[in-house]
């Protein structure tokens, strides 16, 4: 698997990164979706840049001129409901993509352990297609090779990219070890450590309940 993680260039980046994780800015919901949407944009200019681009003249009031486009369909496919967020900002840059939404939540069986119980799955043909998987909390990688096997029945994509926000190295482990070898991975920043619950530390918390509140 090829692993892209921005923040080790300093740029702008690192400020919407370092807002995220603080509880203070936290405290302002509307703020924290806006962030993770400029994290998505970002992450969604640095994967264009891998895309296979094709030739096409455009007619401007003046003459014409040859420009590059991508080649392949786009489908955006996030996790509900965390992934909103990155999902928009994805799709501000990608915005002929296709669109797909699948539900995964963590199923406690005790205060240690869970299994991944996916349930909702509305997606577009994947055949032949680049597909872009959007979470932003790489933590354990379950979710997302979960949602992966359930995409499967819709195709066969081209590509596969994952954009993530904030990963921990096992998840990442995880993902390398049960995702197709040619997956590339664009993450924001890496943390090294999962709590026992399975969150990411120092992470920045729970994204879903940052973004739209807590849930029973
Ligand atoms: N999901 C989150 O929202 N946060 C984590 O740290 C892990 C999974």
């Amino acid at each position: 698997m090829n692993v892209t993680i921005l923040d080790h260039q300093n740029s702008l980046l690192n400020k919407f990164i370092a807002e995220i994780r603080d509880e203070n800015v936290q405290k302002d919901s509307m703020r924290f979706r806006r962030n993770i949407e400029r994290i998505g944009e970002i992450l969604a200019y640095e994967l264009s840049k891998s895309l296979s681009y094709k030739s096409e003249t455009i007619t401007t009031p003046l003459g014409t001129k040859i420009v590059q486009s991508l080649q392949n369909e786009v489908v955006l496919c996030s996790i509900l409901r965390a992934g909103l967020p990155l999902h928009n900002g994805l799709l501000n840059y990608f915005d002929n993509a296709e669109n797909a939404f699948i539900s995964a939540y963590r199923k406690h069986t005790s205060e240690t352990d869970f299994e991944i119980v996916v349930e909702y799955s509305a997606s577009p043909n994947l055949e032949n297609k680049t597909l872009i998987l959007v979470d932003p909390m790489l933590a354990t990688g379950q979710s997302l090779v979960s949602v992966f096997e359930g995409l499967k029945k819709h195709g066969t994509p081209k590509e596969i990219h994952l954009v993530c926000v904030i990963g921990a190295t096992d998840g990442i482990k995880y993902i390398e070890e049960h995702l197709p070898e040619n997956t590339k991975l664009w993450i924001a920043t890496v943390d090294q450590k999962l709590n026992s619950k399975g969150y990411i530390v120092p992470g920045l918390g729970d994204a879903g309940d940052l973004s739209y509140g807590q849930k029973l």
